[in-house]
C-alpha cells in the first residue's frame, strides 16, 4: 500500500468531513450521521520487516498445501488398501483413508490458510464508502473499476513485479491440489473389457434353483409360477457370487407351447419351459412379477413389462430392448441344461448399442 493510500486524508470519513457530510447529533438532529470510526492501521502497513513476515507466512502454507499433495499421491501408491493402523481416538482403521483424508484435508486448508492470511495483512486495507448511484455504471465509472482492479491486484502481490514468492507458491498449490482428483481417478479400475459380454452360461451347465441349490428338471418347473435359477457351481459365499449372479440371474417359466408366438423362442425353449435372463434391460433391476394371464413379466423399478410369448418384447415401459433368452435343453440324466451363454449382453441396452 501506498503512504498516498493510507494517508488520513484520503480515509472516508475524513473525506466525507471534509464535504460536510457528517452531522453532530443534537436537540434537532438525534440521529446525524456519525461518520466511520477513527481508522487503525495495521503493523504490515507501516512496518516492512511485518508485512515480510505475513508474506513468508503466506508462502509457508502454500508450500505447506504442495508437500500434502505430494503426501496425498504417495500415500494413494505406497500404502496398501487393506493396512489397518491404530491411531488415538479413532481407534483401528484404514491406513489408506486415513493417510489420503489427512493429506487432502491438509493442502485445501493450507490453501484457504494462505489465502485469509494474505487478505486480512497485506491486501488493501482502504476503507471506502460506496454512494448509491444508478444501476447502470458510466463509462467513466467502468474505466474506474477497471483501473481501481488494476490497482487492487497490484496492491494485492499477484502481479509481476512484487512478492513473486508468495505468487509461484500459490500457484504451485493450485495447480496440484486437482492432481489428488486424478489420482482417485484410478480407483475406478480397470477397463470392463469382454467381462460384460459373457455370463457363466455356456453348453451343458446345469440350472440350480437359486433357493434349494439342487438341479432342476423340466417338472419343477410349474405353469403359472416364476422360478429364478443360476449357473451350477455358484454358491452364495463364492467370492465372486455377486459379480456373477448380476449376469447370470435366470427366470424360469412353463407356457403352453401353442402359446408361443416367436419361432426362435419355441426353438430354444423345452416343453414350454423358457429361460430368460432376469435383469431388466432398462438399468438393471432384477424382474420379479409374472402374471400368468398375460405371460407378462414386470419389472418394479420403473414398470417395464416384457411379453414372455412374443420373444420377450418390451410391451410398455422404458426397457429399450427385449429381454435375453438362454437356450436350454436336457442332459441325459433329465436336468435343465443350458446349451450355451446368451447371445447378446445381459442388462442395460447401452452394452448392446456399444457394439454397434
Ligand atoms: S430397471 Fe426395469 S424398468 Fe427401470
Amino acid at each position: 500500500m501506498s503512504s498516498h493510500d493510507i494517508s488520513e486524508d484520503n480515509l472516508p470519513h475524513k473525506q466525507a468531513h471534509a464535504h460536510g457530510a457528517l452531522g453532530v447529533a443534537d436537540k434537532d438532529n438525534p440521529f446525524a450521521d456519525p461518520g466511520l470510526p477513527p481508522h487503525e492501521h495495521r503493523i504490515q502497513d507501516i512496518d516492512e520487516k511485518a508485512s515480510k513476515r505475513s508474506e513468508r507466512i503466506v508462502a509457508a502454507l502454500f508450500t505447506l498445501s504442495m508437500l500434502a499433495t505430494i503426501g496425498f499421491i504417495a500415500a494413494f501408491v505406497a500404502l496398501p488398501v487393506d493396512k489397518i493402523v491404530y491411531i488415538f481416538p479413532l481407534g483401528h482403521i484404514s491406513a489408506l483413508n486415513f493417510s489420503l483424508g489427512m493429506t487432502l484435508g491438509v493442502a485445501l486448508f493450507a490453501i484457504g490458510a494462505g489465502a485469509v492470511h494474505w487478505a486480512r495483512t497485506l491486501m488493501s486495507d482502504v476503507e471506502v464508502a460506496a454512494e448509491r448511484h444508478p444501476i447502470e455504471a458510466s463509462p467513466e465509472v467502468r474505466e474506474q473499476v477497471f483501473s481501481d482492479f488494476r490497482d487492487g491486484v497490484t496492491e494485492s502481490g499477484i502481479g509481476f513485479g512484487r512478492r513473486k514468492l508468495m505468487r509461484n507458491t500459490l500457484l504451485g498449490a493450485l495447480t496440484l491440489v486437482p492432481l489428488s482428483g486424478v489420482v482417485l481417478l484410478r480407483e475406478l479400475g480397470p477397463l470392463p473389457g469382454e467381462k460384460l459380454r459373457h455370463t457363466m452360461w455356456s453348453k451343458g451347465k446345469l440350472l440350480v434353483n437359486v433357493n434349494t441349490d439342487e438341479p432342476l428338471r423340466p417338472s419343477d418347473i410349474a405353469v403359472g409360477s416364476l422360478t429364478f435359477a443360476m449357473p451350477e457351481g455358484l454358491h452364495e459365499h463364492d467370492h465372486d457370487f455377486q459379480k456373477e449372479i448380476a449376469k447370470a440371474a435366470l427366470m424360469l417359466v412353463r407356457l403352453e407351447p401353442n402359446d408361443i408366438k416367436d419361432k426362435r423362442e419355441l426353438e430354444w425353449s423345452h416343453e414350454g419351459i423358457v429361460a430368460y435372463s432376469k435383469i431388466c434391460t432398462h438399468v438393471g433391476c432384477p424382474i420379479s412379477l409374472y402374471e400368468q394371464q398375460t405371460h407378462h413379466v414386470l419389472c418394479p423399478c420403473h414398470q417395464s413389462t416384457f411379453d414372455l410369448a412374443d420373444g420377450a418384447r418390451v410391451i410398455f415401459g422404458p426397457a429399450g430392448h427385449a429381454l435375453p433368452q438362454l437356450r436350454i435343453g436336457v442332459n441325459d440324466e433329465g436336468y435343465l441344461q443350458a446349451l450355451g451363454d446368451f447371445e447378446e449382453p445381459v442388462g442395460p441396452a447401452f452394452w448392446e448399442r456399444g457394439e454397434s
